[in-house]
């Protein structure tokens, strides 16, 4: 039986990516969709060229029923997760002044409820199994912080502590538990930045260009793999060297 991975919000940007990877690498992929769209059925398609297995399961990761609902369904097709990458996420910005409190809790209970929400459901199989990895995606804005990114960074930051603890709970079952944190990769999140402001990020990158999709899906590639088996509670950062 192949070994089978679990990415939410994987039907666009760096979930996609991370899907597409991954399938490449041979992992049947069960892909956690929130939207029914075109978007979906083109991925799904992709991912089944590499002649590996796709399950699409629908699914609001800040609803702990969905998530409950949707990793029930992965076991009873391919019967284990081997993999999960919690990359679903969402950002709300604005200056805390303008900052609504519908705006601050969606933004946590998507990014970091989110997270527990499919992780736990999940890890007790792996537990079971007593092998696994999570890969959980947070963000450099999660370790510097950022103005007008207050629920965002909350939420990638709590991502950082939630994965930490986690590593330390199970790591005697050989579940490794590790985080990314990427700077400014080139998705929708990013675009509805003005081209001026991306050139400007651009030219104070230490490699001085935004980062792609790719460039996240090559780690959780190696965080994946029994390359990285003694690398558990860690934050790699993919962000051309913004934060050292
Ligand atoms: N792009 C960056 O510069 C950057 C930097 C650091 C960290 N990150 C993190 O990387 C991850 C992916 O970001 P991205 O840039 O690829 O974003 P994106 O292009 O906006 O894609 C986000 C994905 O998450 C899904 N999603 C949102 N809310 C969801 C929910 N409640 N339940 C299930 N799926 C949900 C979206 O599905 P729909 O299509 O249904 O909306 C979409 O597939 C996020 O966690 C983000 O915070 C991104």
């Amino acid at each position: 039986m192949g070994n089978v991975a679990l990415i939410t919000g994987a039907t666009r940007g760096i979930g996609k990516q991370i899907a597409l990877c991954l399938a490449k690498e041979g992992y049947d992929i069960a892909l956690n969709y929130r939207t029914q769209n075109e978007e979906l059925e083109n991925t799904k398609k992709e991912i089944e060229s590499f002649g590996v297995k796709v399950l699409p399961v629908q699914g609001d990761v800040s609803k702990f029923e969905d998530c409950e609902r949707f990793v029930k369904e992965i076991i009873d097709e391919f019967g284990k997760i081997d993999v999960l990458v919690n990359n679903a996420g969402i950002t709300k910005d604005t200056l805390i002044m303008r900052m609504s409190k519908e705006d601050f809790d969606q933004v946590i209970d998507v990014n970091l409820t989110g997270t527990f929400n499919v992780t736990k459901n999940v890890v007790t199989y792996m537990l079971k199994a007593r092998q696994g990895r999570i890969i959980n995606i947070s963000s450099v804005v999660g370790i510097a912080g950022n103005a007008g990114q207050t629920n965002y960074a909350a939420s990638k930051a709590g991502i950082i502590g939630f994965s930490k603890s986690l590593a330390k709970e199970v790591a005697s079952r050989n579940i490794l538990v590790n985080c990314i944190a990427p700077g400014f990769i080139t998705t929708d999140m990013t675009n509805v930045l003005k081209d001026e402001v991306k050139e400007e990020i651009a030219k104070n990158i230490p490699l001085k260009r935004m980062g792609s999709p790719e460039d996240v899906a090559n780690v959780v590639k190696f965080l994946a793999s029994n390359d990285s088996s003694y690398i558990t509670g860690q934050v790699i950062h993919v962000d051309g060297g913004m934060l050292m």
